[in-house]
């Protein structure tokens, strides 16, 4: 067998179907707002590539940091033979565990990016060419169905990506999760955590621009899927910390009235001057919430690693039954 397959859970006609969808409900509301996931063509993957080297982008450091120090422990503490990870992208942090799993022979790397699962196949080969790898580019967040490789699984869902999901959605994504998991089974969850203003504004407002150029690629992928007209200078990158809920917020506030034209969808979106797109939530978390969070999926929280200077945490938990 090729230690390379790569299924399409998600075939392109519905990944269309779904831009349309959410671009012809998400720009029509007030206020205007699109999920996260549409940032991700090749080059959303690219500039969120760049986006973990600058200097003000701690989570990506941070987390690598723990990893670094605990993989030892976590492939003791799994024994894991499959390693399943949600919103893989590069894989790059990945190695460090995937080094450290010596029960390892599968990882199944999950993804809507599919040039971001290629191009990390290409080098997780290169590097074990024992390992087989059954790549999935499919939507973490609906109909999760994974392959029936051997247990025990460790599934792996770093980077922080669970704050980009809002309160209700942790909800039913965590206990989809737990529904794919069985006795000998273990979670891997990255989580960034709560910290001053200017670190975190800082972190999604970067200096050279990365992550306003991140933020406006999304137009990029409507003008391209859906033949729109939306010119990226006519937006502002605008970053803002909410402290009442805890979360990031990314928008694009249009810098004058405008009417752009999406033809694929009979549509023309008006902005006000100064009116905004929501397009990414990242929470950030503290660990009694990101326990009870699990433990109302139906995970026991068993470990819980931050990085030195307390930025981000990594924990490990394991599947229970619910009370009934
Ligand atoms: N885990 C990596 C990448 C984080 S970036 C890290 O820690 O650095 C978030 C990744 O999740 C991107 O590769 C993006 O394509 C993917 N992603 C975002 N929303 C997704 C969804 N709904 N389903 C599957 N993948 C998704
Ligand atoms: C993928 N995710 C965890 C990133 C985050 O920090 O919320 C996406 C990102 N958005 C802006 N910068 C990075």
């Amino acid at each position: 067998m090729s230690p390379f397959a790569l299924t399409r859970t998600l075939p392109l006609d519905a990944t269309a179907a779904a831009l349309r969808a959410d671009v012809a409900t998400g720009l029509t509301r007030s206020p205007k707002e699109l999920p996260p996931k549409w940032f991700y063509d090749a080059r959303g993957s690219e500039l969120f590539d760049e986006i973990t080297l600058l200097p003000e982008y701690y989570p990506t450091r941070a987390e690598r940091e723990i990893l670094v120090a605990r993989a030892g422990e976590i492939a003791a503490a799994t024994g894991a033979r499959t390693l399943v990870e949600l919103g893989s992208g590069s894989s790059d942090k990945t190695r460090h565990l995937i080094g450290a799993l010596t029960a390892l022979d599968h990882y199944v790397p999950v993804d809507v990016s599919e040039s971001a699962l290629t191009g990390a196949a290409r080098t997780l080969l290169a590097e074990h060419p024992a390992l087989t790898v059954h790549a999935l580019v499919a939507d973490f967040q609906y109909g999760l169905t994974l392959p029936g490789t051997p247990g025990p699984r460790l599934l792996a869902f770093l980077g922080g990506t669970i704050g980009n999901l809002r309160p209700a959605e942790r909800a039913v994504f965590l206990a989809a999760v737990r529904a794919e998991l069985a006795p000998g089974d273990a979670l891997l969850l990255g989580t960034d955590l709560v910290k001053d203003e200017r670190t975190l504004v800082a972190a999604y407002d970067d200096a050279a621009g990365v992550t306003a150029a991140f933020n406006k690629n999304v137009l990029a992928v409507i003008n391209r899927e859906l033949e729109a007209d939306f010119d990226p200078a006519d937006f502002d990158h605008v970053a803002l910390w909410d402290t009442e809920r805890e979360w990031i917020e990314m928008r694009l506030r249009a810098r004058t009235a405008l009417v752009a034209k999406v033809p694929a969808l009979d549509l023309a979106v008006h902005f006000a001057a100064g009116e905004e797109l929501r397009t990414e939530i990242s929470a950030k978390f503290r660990r009694e919430g990101v326990r009870a969070e699990l433990a109302a999926a139906g995970f026991e929280l068993s470990r819980w690693w931050t990085d030195e200077a307390g930025r981000f945490a990594l924990s490990l938990s394991v599947p229970v039954s619910l009370p009934v």
